[in-house]
């Protein structure tokens, strides 16, 4: 078999492969029907455990738009999984009979196991609150158009960042950009995982945690709202707590620089005041539209083999070791190897980045 390239984390791709990516989106932009017949005879699958409007239709969408056809589910409970039936063999079969599988799972590094048994390419559509690198190549697309460059920007992220899977991704690429600065705005109990500040660390990118948005929205060239992520809490009493602190509206709008834009990977709950939606600063409509194109580009690279074959499990196995993260795909799909990179005297877990301190 042909070496495959899944995309899981695009970590594990270089900046020209993205470029390669997202200068073909701007390419089919302006020509869409130059690639109406691109992909003419190929299938792509959509396996979603999780609801999605965006992420699926745009998948779908974009497939349509090159030609291809679509199979797959977005409601678990009516195909096999109802009766019981693992990631793997699910994987097995669809990838056999798809050439491409887009997955999206709640349980974390679940794209990277169901990329160890298809026998096709498999995209990380977001796996539970770990990462989500299309929505990342999206945004990257938004940005590239809206302010011509992904260096030497002031990126405000605000809201959950710490279940916020589109913000982990998005740091982990523009923190490989210079001069990227980033104000992480949150709550300290929705704080990023130090495992993502440990990345911009050792990345040398400069970046500040703060509770106010009003206090540097000011300072902002991109201001990246997110949802407070309800189905991550254990406790509905706990998320009760954490929405609604930050809003964006009108008021907060008139202390932002006129160039600035206002990013969302949506969908708004209660962040975003409907009145900013008038504001030509708003581009979160926008965004969502690139992510058609860019996923389009991203298909094409994919089942043309125009990238190299990304990262596989490296790490160590560790039979006797199990994650500690409750959310970790090991937890609950058992015949996966327990592999591990160690870093010092740390363990990182290969699917979901959970760290576990060496005795
Ligand atoms: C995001 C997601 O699913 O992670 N949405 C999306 O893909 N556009 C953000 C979210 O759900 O809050």
């Amino acid at each position: 078999m042909m070496p495959q390239s899944h995309i899981i984390d695009l970590d594990s791709y270089t900046t020209d492969e993205w470029n390669m990516i997202t200068e073909l989106a701007q390419r089919i932009m302006k020509n869409p029907s130059y690639y109406h017949s691109r992909c003419s005879g190929k299938v792509m699958a959509t396996l979603f455990y999780e609801p999605s409007t965006r992420t699926q239709m745009s998948f779908q969408t974009a497939m349509l738009r090159l030609g291809g056809t679509i199979i797959g589910f977005d409601n678990p409970s009516v195909s096999s999984v109802s009766k019981g039936e693992n990631l793997k063999d699910t994987t097995k079969i669809v990838s056999s009979y798809a050439d491409i599988l887009v997955i999206r799972n709640p349980m974390e590094g679940s794209a990277r196991a169901a990329s160890l048994t298809a026998d096709c390419p498999v995209i990380n559509a977001g796996d539970g609150g770990h990462l989500h690198p299309t929505q990342t190549l999206t945004d990257m697309l938004t940005l590239k158009c809206e302010k011509g460059r992904l260096c030497g920007l002031k990126i405000g992220l605000c809201g959950d960042l710490r279940n916020g899977r589109t913000v982990h991704s998005l740091l982990k690429a523009l923190s490989r950009y210079e001069n990227n600065e980033f104000v992480l705005i949150s709550t300290p109990q929705l704080a990023l995982p130090s495992y993502i500040k440990d990345i911009l660390n050792a990345r040398g990118c400069s970046y500040k945690e703060v509770n106010s948005l009003e206090e540097v929205i000011g300072e902002l060239d991109v201001l990246y709202m997110t949802r407070i992520q309800k189905e991550r809490f254990s406790c509905e009493a706990e998320y009760e707590k954490q929405k609604s602190i930050f809003l964006l509206d009108a008021e907060k709008m008139k202390k932002a620089r006129p160039d600035m834009i206002v990013m969302h990977p949506l969908p708004r709950v209660d962040e975003i005041t409907m009145e900013v939606d008038d504001d030509p600063r708003a581009m979160y409509f926008k965004q969502a539209k690139y992510g058609v194109f860019v996923r389009m580009a991203l298909i094409i690279c994919v089942l043309e083999n125009r990238l190299g074959t990304g990262k596989g499990l490296c790490g160590k196995l560790h039979s006797d070791v199990c994650c500690k993260n409750p959310k970790c795909i090991t937890r609950t799909e058992k015949y996966l190897p327990h592999t591990f990179i160690t870093r010092g005297d740390i363990l990182e877990c290969e699917y979901c980045d959970e760290r576990i301190l060496l005795d």
